[in-house]
């Protein structure tokens, strides 16, 4: 009679997996303490909700991200980082987070630590903290496609209409189609009317001509004063009542987008748009012109399937309720998916303001809230 396999008797003993099962086990693990972060930053710019200080609400945000990656096994590079179009203080591209020992996972990471300033400085909705992240153990140099242009014009569309797309790529959902073309076909994808279709656009003069498109063919328009990134998550998520977000919004955003897209389902189309002669001319001098017509699909812009997602609502927004503070209890939304597996997790999280810290890399040191 054959001996069984006798259990593991020590609590202490390995249990090693296959390299690609390994590398999906650690994307689990991480997955919760980029999470940590983007709650950390949210926290962390409590206190500047509606105090007209931008920059000072953006630098709280970075400096509780670092304070988290400073504890965070990664071997991570931030290679979209936030602050090139505005000089905002951001996570620069180049930056590297985590411990950095030679066996930690590398990481490639796409960071917003505020997207919305403006709105977080006057406490209007739509500000969130998000991180995209891209494993870079399956050998991938540029899962997440940095864009050396300030603008894109994008269309973001929910799963139901990526999928007929895909089924049909004759159909006139493009970036480069009217927009009221787009509209219809969406309309009928969806099985409503085309007035019951609402589209999300950024609210700026240089979007007025799909204002006036989508005013014209009598779908629901909503605009917003800043905050494309959950404004282009928006379609692929049923609870936010948005079918469509079109317009010209910040390329690094839209990469961040692209890559919460490809853990959603949803779809985006983006492409360059130049702000005037001078980016095109400075864009075509640096190998880009031959890409200035190219539309970008979401996989084109966060590529394979090692790509993580975490993002935590500050004020109000489409994607996430904003922090909600009850007496000494902050309570805040958040997101987290991945790709490889398609879960997307909703995670409310109450945090007892009289015990709460939270680790900041100005300080080296655990501060309080
Ligand atoms: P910040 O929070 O970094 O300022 O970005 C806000 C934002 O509205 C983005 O969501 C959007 O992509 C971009 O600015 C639009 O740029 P601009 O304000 O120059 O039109």
């Amino acid at each position: 009679m054959a001996t069984p396999t006798p259990p593991p008797t020590s609590a202490s003993q390995t249990i090693s997996s296959p390299p690609g099962e390994a590398q999906r086990d650690r994307e689990r693990l991480l997955e919760f303490e980029f999470l940590r972060a983007t709650e950390f930053a949210a926290l962390h710019t409590l206190s500047w909700i509606g105090k007209g200080q931008k920059e000072l609400a953006d630098a709280a945000a970075c400096d509780a991200i670092r304070g988290m990656f400073d504890i965070m096994d990664i071997r991570g590079e931030i290679v979209i980082g936030e602050g090139i179009k505005d000089e905002a203080p951001g996570l620069f591209k180049g930056e590297k987070v985590g411990l950095w020992r030679s066996d930690s996972p590398r990481f490639d990471i796409a960071i917003d630590p505020i997207d919305g300033t403006t709105n977080l400085s006057k406490g209007l909705p739509n500000a969130i903290s998000c991180i995209a992240a891209a494993s870079r153990d399956e050998g991938d140099l540029n899962s997440l496609q940095e864009i050396p242009a300030f603008y894109m014009t994008k269309l973001a569309y929910p799963p139901e209409v990526r999928l007929a797309f895909m089924n049909d790529p004759k159909l006139p959902i493009s970036v480069d189609a009217p927009i009221d073309e787009v509209i219809k076909i969406t309309a009928s994808i969806l099985n409503k009317g085309v007035r019951d279709v609402v589209v999300m656009v950024l609210d700026r003069p240089r979007n007025q001509p799909f204002v006036d498109a989508i005013r014209r063919v009598g779908a629901s328009l909503r605009m917003i004063g800043d905050g494309d990134i959950a404004a282009a998550l928006a379609p692929a998520l049923r609870r936010s009542h948005v079918d469509l977000y079109v317009g010209i919004g910040g390329a690094p955003e839209g990469v961040i987008s692209a890559a919460a897209l490809r853990c959603l389902g949803g779809g985006m189309q983006a492409k360059i748009w130049p702000r005037d002669d001078a980016e095109r001319q400075s864009l075509i001098e640096s190998g880009w012109g031959d890409r200035l017509n190219d539309i970008f699909l979401s996989r084109d812009l966060a590529r394979g399937k090692g790509i993580l997602f975490c993002a935590t609502g500050i004020s109000e927004s489409p994607l996430l309720k904003g922090i909600e503070v009850q007496g000494t209890t902050a309570i805040t939304h958040s997101m987290m998916m991945r790709a490889r597996s398609g879960t997307v997790r909703f995670v409310s999280a109450h945090h007892n303001l009289s015990q709460k810290t939270i680790r900041l890399r100005s300080t080296r040191s655990e501060v309080g809230i």
